[in-house]
């Protein structure tokens, strides 16, 4: 078998495959999805172009969507997120070698620039034989973009200009869809016309679907895989519990008790890191502006102050706001020496990076991959991590594999529901039905060996619910 790929070195492939191995271990609900459906094959015919991190957990997901029949393409969604290991193995394949690969094509390695991370994206949506995907895995969005921009821009005629507005990514990606376009004019209206649906990982995704649903521009339907209470109420929140600290550790290796950590953000991944931080021993200050966040932060027993007022206490600056400009660069410019300023939101905005870059007399020095500092004039400095982006992915590997089992999970009963029910959905967004989300959970019950008591009639009769659930109304907040 021969196809296209790009990885780091398909050498790695081996140590990837036994990081697999404990993966698959760790991860009870793919791998029961893999039982249950593996014969009746509900994804045979599916052609997913796939945008996620490229970690060991998603090699998992990748596996999990082969063994249901699904043909699949896959690139990162970030430029540091990919464990080149994982991105071996998935292309080697369980029966494969690196002299003979049999798995799946992928288009990721670690320290991708801008313009390789876009012609990574392109590629997955580009498949052999001239034709698109006709399903979409996102993670944050950005195929999902390609592919509206990219038709947006055919229909008008041409990509709008860059101007000195643009972010140096959003000129990257018009460089690309210019090229793209240059070589077929109609690309992106054909594959936006032969895409089913999108499932997609994560709130800052799962904004802009409802954004182009609000304004009729969304070109096929959506499921909004973050916002199953078994994704955003886990992997949000326990994930980044998780990976927060092992991304600074990896990182900077500081100890964190007794520090003073500002957490930007108290939704469901701010959550998780100010209690990360917290158990470490961290003094945790956080900052919202919604005041429903900013109260249950209170009640938790963190103080909730403004970044101006708290900016030359703290130590550790984490932003998880999905917002942009939340640390700017008058705010860097007035920490105290050797802060760490990280974000763990989805995009490398809400740290204000082009602005510190751009702060007379500021000079870069290289700590090691991914972690810089950054030297004012008058010789203090800041230690930024994975140059503003999502600091548990590029200083770490992501959240651990239990928590990305319950995505995962999700992921792949939307990628089911929407594959195989195509007609039963309008080009809106939509979350799966809770008996589903009920579902993901128990299938992780066992593994940590929980015993759910069971309703009587009577009870169940009582509350108002089935037996079998689900057990809660749609309004229920968890
Ligand atoms: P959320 O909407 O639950 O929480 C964000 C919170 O930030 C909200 O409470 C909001 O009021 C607050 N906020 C917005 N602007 C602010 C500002 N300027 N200053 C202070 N607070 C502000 O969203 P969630 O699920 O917590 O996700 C946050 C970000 O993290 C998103 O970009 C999401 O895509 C990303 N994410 C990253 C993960 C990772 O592994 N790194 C995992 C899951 C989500």
């Amino acid at each position: 078998m021969s196809f296209d790929f790009k990885v780091k070195d398909l050498s790695l492939a081996e140590a990837g495959r036994h990081q697999l191995r404990l993966a698959e271990h760790e991860m009870p609900g793919l791998m029961s999805l893999r039982e249950e459906f593996g014969e009746s094959q509900p994804l045979k015919g599916a052609k997913i172009a796939g945008s996620l991190h490229m970690t060991v957990q998603t090699a998992v997901l990748i596996e999990t969507l082969t063994a249901l029949g699904a043909e699949v393409r896959w690139a990162s969604c970030n430029i540091y997120s990919t464990q080149d290991e994982a991105a071996a193995a998935v292309v080697v394949g369980p029966n494969g070698t690196p002299d003979d690969p049999q798995g799946v094509p992928v288009f990721a390695w670690k320290g991708e620039t801008l313009p390789e991370y876009w012609d990574c994206t392109n590629e997955i949506l580009t498949w052999p034989g001239g034709e698109g995907p006709n399903m979409i895995l996102d993670d944050g969005g950005d195929a999902t973009m390609l592919v509206h921009k990219g038709r947006e821009w055919e229909q008008a005629g041409g990509v709008p200009p860059t101007t000195d507005e643009d972010s140096e990514e959003f000129a990257v990606f018009k460089e690309l869809v210019r090229r793209t376009m240059a070589q077929d004019p109609k690309k992106w209206t054909t594959i936006a016309e032969g895409i089913k649906g999108v499932t997609e990982e994560t709130t800052t995704g799962v904004h802009r679907l409802y954004e182009l649903a609000r304004t009729g521009d969304l070109l096929f339907p959506a499921i909004n895989v973050n916002d199953s209470v078994t994704k955003s109420k886990f992997d949000n929140k326990y994930g980044c519990r998780h990976s927060l600290i092992d991304g600074l550790n990896r990182a900077t290796d500081v100890l964190i008790g007794g520090k003073v950590a500002v957490v930007c953000g108290y939704g469901d991944v701010g959550k998780g890191c100010a209690q990360s931080l917290a158990g470490q021993g961290a003094r945790v200050i956080v900052t919202e502006v919604d005041p429903i966040c900013a109260l249950q932060a209170a009640m938790e027993g963190f103080q909730v102050a403004r970044l101006e007022d708290v900016v030359d206490q703290a130590d550790i600056f984490v932003t998880t706001t999905g917002c942009y400009d939340v640390i700017r660069a008058d705010h860097m410019k007035q920490m105290k020496n050797k802060a760490i300023v990280a974000n763990i939101g989805h995009f490398d905005n809400e740290i204000d990076m082009a602005g510190l870059a751009k702060i007379p007399g500021i000079t870069k020095t290289e700590i090691k991959p991914q972690v810089h500092e950054w030297t004012f004039e008058n010789g203090n400095s800041i230690i930024v991590l994975s140059e503003g982006r999502l600091m548990n992915l590029g200083n770490a590997t992501g959240h651990p594999s239990f928590v990305m089992s319950n995505s995962f999970a999700n992921q792949t009963i939307a990628q089911i529901e929407l594959f195989t029910k195509t007609d039963d959905y309008a080009k809106q967004v939509y979350t799966l039905p809770k008996h589903l989300d009920e579902k993901v959970a128990r299938l992780h019950l066992d593994a940590l060996g929980v015993k759910l008591t069971e309703l009587t009639k009577a009870q169940a009769e009582y509350l108002g619910v089935d037996v079998a659930g689900p057990y809660k109304p749609e309004h229920y907040r968890y």
